[in-house]
């Protein structure tokens, strides 16, 4: 068994974040997104990994290397754009050879780990295992209808959805996909659908079977999702204190609060659960429950809760931040320049909620 994680695409729903970087990569609980992922494939016993890249190869190679961190060996396989996860597939042909292999999209998130599904995989052997949840709004993903235990029809993001069970990215697949895949043609939207290729296997009375999930699962494609994984991960820390990190006797650790190595809070209350990352310095502030503060990031006479802040931002002097996700080496800061006003830089596609 192989594995093809997709780590291309465009990642429009979070501009700007994703302008410059790769939305996998985008830290929860302080770890790229797609690290849990990678690391549930290598403990399900994958030693070989395919990842589609795109243009942020550069960046997703950097985070991933060989793969040895996590116990697989890593292929890199370029996409030239995001034509679709069918299309994916069909570029991944030759690193698959005959072998069956578990599809991973690299912005899915879920609690459950994939030992399960691929023994189950592997006990089965059906032509394709895919996994799906119910979901409030299925318009937003591909939708599976189901007779029983049967599939009927999958529809990729249907204005009038038949069913609420979505598909989740996680596929499982034998060689006849790539066949499939051959007799499909691009949708409405101009990509290769997956959901379309399983279509054909089902049309074709290959088996396909459905597994449904346990635990949560998340495509943490949206803000407001985003915050909720963050959340969902961080109900599941411990407390934990580096050696190297410190807390002066002015502050207050309350709750399940990470500090990484080298933090430092100073004259500050923190209260989990939060993680404070790597050479971060909180001075003078309050970072509320669900705060992921990732490394060397400075928050100063400010507060910050429920938000995701990335690398070298800096927050001064701000009241509240909260809902929030800041991106790379971004600054919120108090001005005392008159007269008093917003000044205001940012990118393509932002927003800023203002009271
Ligand atoms: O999250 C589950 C949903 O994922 C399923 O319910 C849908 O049936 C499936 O089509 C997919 O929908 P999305 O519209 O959310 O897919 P997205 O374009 O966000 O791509 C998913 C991942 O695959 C993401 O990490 C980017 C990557 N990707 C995407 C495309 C289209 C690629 O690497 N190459 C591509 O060509």
């Amino acid at each position: 068994m192989k594995a093809l994680v997709l780590a291309g695409g465009k990642g429009t729903r979070l501009r700007p974040i994703t302008h410059t970087s790769a939305k996998q990569l985008i830290p929860i609980a302080n770890k790229p997104i797609l690290f849990y992922g990678l690391e549930a494939i290598a403990r399900a016993g994958i030693t070989e990994v395919g990842i589609i890249v795109g243009d942020t190869r550069a960046e997703i190679e950097g985070a991933i290397g060989d793969g040895s961190q996590f116990g697989f060996k890593a292929t890199y396989i370029p996409q030239e754009a995001p034509l679709g996860l069918a299309h994916a597939v069909k570029i991944s042909k030759k690193f698959m050879g005959d072998s069956p292999f578990l599809m991973f999209l690299g912005d899915n998130l879920l609690k459950e780990g994939l030992n399960d599904l691929v023994d189950d995989y592997k006990t089965k052997k059906p032509n394709a295992q895919i996994l799906v949840a119910k979901v409030p709004n299925p318009q937003q993903f591909g939708v599976v209808e189901m007779n029983g235990e049967k599939v009927v029809r999958l529809v990729e993001k249907p204005k009038e959805p038949k069913s609420d069970l979505a598909l989740v990215g996680v596929y499982l697949f034998d060689k006849t996909i790539f066949e499939a895949i051959d007799n499909i043609k691009p949708s409405a939207r101009g990509e290769l659908e997956i959901t379309d290729a399983i279509q054909w296997l089902v049309d074709q009375k290959r088996t396909v079977i459905v597994k449904h999930i346990s635990g949560w699962w998340k495509d943490t494609g949206k803000l407001e999702d985003l915050l909720e994984v963050n959340r969902l991960i961080l109900e599941t820390v411990e407390k934990s204190i580096h050696p190297d990190a410190v807390v002066d006797d002015k502050s207050k650790i309350e709750g399940r609060v990470v500090l990484q190595e080298g933090a430092r809070v100073v004259h500050s209350t923190i209260r989990g659960p939060a993680i404070i990352g790597k050479d971060a310095r909180i001075t003078r502030s309050y970072v509320g429950p669900y705060s992921s503060i990732y490394f060397n990031v400075h928050i100063e006479d400010s507060e910050v809760e429920h938000s995701v802040v990335l690398e070298h931002a800096r927050i001064h002097g701000i009241k509240r931040v909260q809902d929030s996700l800041i991106g790379q080496r971004v600054e919120v800061v108090k001005s005392h320049a008159m007269p008093e006003a917003y000044r205001i830089m940012v990118g393509d596609s932002s927003r800023v909620e203002v009271p």
